[in-house]
């Protein structure tokens, strides 16, 4: 028994030019070599100065409502995920709203990080099911500069030709393998109730396990008063502590074991799944998930070396890829899956 959500619209939204690799190696001690060899990514995009996730958002949900032939004020419902908010609070989701026109609409903020999609999934079936929404506004939408360790932004882009101070460079070196993975980005998805019979959700596997919070988070917050101090930029508390090692070695280990979950759950072989839509984190992730899980190569879509990691943009983004060169098409089965912070994690698997 499915719902019949369907994704009837989709868009995405990139800031600024690409930001190769060695332009990183000019504020910290990296190489392209390396980037490329331990994640596969190539560039990733930065939002500007000034900007926040509802400006890479607004472009990118207007391209999802036109692509669905609707207008912002059909939306009953906007989930809007990121873990770069315009504002602390409240986040980014009304002031998407806002600027879209969809005034007295729910719009809130959802905060599972890079495994966000997955919860929207799980959230707009429900609002769909139980007759609470018809048509739901998915955004994922990242601006990570704000927390990038460097502050030469304009050594980086090649525009001044100098070298940071020791100090900066040290900084920003000690956080790389956090850096370099990091693009921003948007992508949105209009999620509909289709009277098609057999699309819409088959199945979801979603799960958080709270033990591993302290394994990639912020730890600035409001813990400590005030919450946000010389001691914040002294002690680098505003830069995400990540052991990458782990998040990886849980990546690779709790990703198959959903997909195989929700799958059994549906009652469908892998051999039957049409496309493995993954979480952009890490190319040697998914080629691991892959590799696990036996599925060929070609199932497994990734334009992880054009973007880096756009957390909770990565889904909707490739999705939005695909739809419009052709890949994905009506009647397709689909497995999304991905995990972040929280740790949360999972899977859905949808006829599309
Ligand atoms: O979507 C959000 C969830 N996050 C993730 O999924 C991240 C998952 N983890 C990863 O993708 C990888 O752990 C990273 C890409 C973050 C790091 O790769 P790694 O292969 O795990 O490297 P490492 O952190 O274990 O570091 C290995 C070595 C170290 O040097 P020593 O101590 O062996 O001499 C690092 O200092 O590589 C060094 N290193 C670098 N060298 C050049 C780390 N980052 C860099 C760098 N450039 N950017």
């Amino acid at each position: 028994m499915t719902t019949g959500l369907r994704i009837t619209g989709s868009g995405h939204y990139l800031p600024g030019p690409p930001i190769d690799n060695h332009a990183l190696a000019r504020v910290m001690d990296t190489s392209d070599e390396w980037i490329r060899q331990r994640t596969g990514i190539e560039s990733r995009h930065f939002c500007p100065e000034g900007q926040g996730a509802s400006d890479l958002a607004l472009p990118a949900a207007q391209r999802a409502l036109e692509s669905a032939g609707i207008a912002p004020e059909d939306l009953d419902y906007v989930l809007f995920n990121t873990m770069t908010p315009d504002y602390l609070f409240p986040g980014s989701a009304p002031v998407l709203a806002d600027r879209l026109g969809c005034i007295g609409v729910p719009a809130l903020d959802l905060r599972a990080q890079c495994a966000a999609m997955i919860y929207s999934f799980q959230l707009a079936n429900a609002l769909i099911a139980s007759g609470e929404a018809e048509r739901v506004l998915v955004v994922g939408a990242e601006a990570h500069a704000g927390f990038m360790p460097w502050r030469d932004w304009d050594i980086l882009a090649g525009e001044r030709n100098a070298a940071p101070s020791p100090e900066d460079r040290e900084r920003a070196t000690r956080h790389r393998a956090l850096a370099i993975i990091f693009g921003d980005g948007a992508g949105a998805l209009v999620l509909e109730r289709s009277p098609r019979p057999g699309c819409g959700i088959l199945a979801l596997d979603v799960h958080t396990d709270g033990r591993f919070v302290k394994k990639l988070y912020i730890p600035a917050g409001f813990r400590t008063r005030p919450f946000i101090s010389e001691r914040t930029v002294q002690e680098d508390t505003w830069i995400p502590s990540m052991d990458g090692r782990d998040v990886f070695r849980q990546a690779v280990t709790l990703l198959p074991q959903s997909v195989r979950r929700v799958c059994h759950k549906a009652g469908v072989t892998l051999e039957q799944v049409d496309w493995f839509i993954a979480h952009q984190a890490n190319q040697r992730i998914n080629d691991a998930v892959r590799e696990r899980l036996g599925v060929p190569e070609h199932k497994v879509p990734s334009n992880i070396a054009r973007l880096g990691n756009t957390s909770a943009a990565t889904i909707p983004i490739l999705v939005d890829e695909m739809r419009r060169d052709g890949r994905l098409r009506d009647g397709q089965l689909v497995c999304f899956l991905a995990l972040g912070a929280g740790v949360h994690w999972g899977s859905v698997l949808m006829r599309i």
